[in-house]
């Protein structure tokens, strides 16, 4: 990891709620043993994580942004904010920094407006569908991704 830069983790609404949030679509895994199970997967490629979570729109907007020059890479799960933030949309436009957008469940799988994704037009990728699998599948795109960007 020659930048020394981490990878941010960045979760949005309703994601501090996971173990009890809808098990049946979310898992039982709590976000803080997904954060364990992240720096562990990040040590293995030599980076380290910044694993946060907020509910408030803005706050996550000042993060992306905080990343811009801070972040190696960026996996966000914007929870439903991912299908109606035109800020994030925005601020992930603005930074340049790769981010890859993360789900537990997979929304193209789910109602309608789980459908449109604000996010994922403006992400380098997407990972969906493998629960908290998901964050490990991503943490391990961001890694290889800030990588080669280290050697292009
Ligand atoms: C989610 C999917 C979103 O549609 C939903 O609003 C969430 C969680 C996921 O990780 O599967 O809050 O981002």
């Amino acid at each position: 990891m020659p930048d020394g830069k981490p990878i941010y983790v960045l979760n949005g609404p309703n994601l501090n709620l996971l173990g009890t949030r809808e098990p049946h679509i979310y898992g039982h895994t709590t976000l803080a043993e997904i954060e364990a199970a992240c720096a562990k997967r990040a040590a293995e490629f030599g980076r380290t994580v910044v694993f946060r979570q907020s509910n408030i729109e803005g706050e996550l907007v000042t993060w992306l942004q905080e990343a811009k020059d801070k972040a190696a890479a960026v996996v966000l799960n914007a929870g439903a904010y991912t299908h109606t933030s035109v800020a994030l949309h925005d601020a992930i436009k603005a930074i340049g920094t790769p981010v890859i957008e993360t789900h537990l469940s997979n929304p193209a799988a789910r109602e309608d407006f789980r459908h449109v994704s604000l996010v994922g037009q403006a992400a380098k990728g997407v990972i969906a569908g493998f629960g908290a699998n998901s964050y490990l599948l991503a943490i391990e795109a961001a890694a290889l991704i800030a990588n080669e960007g280290q050697n292009a």
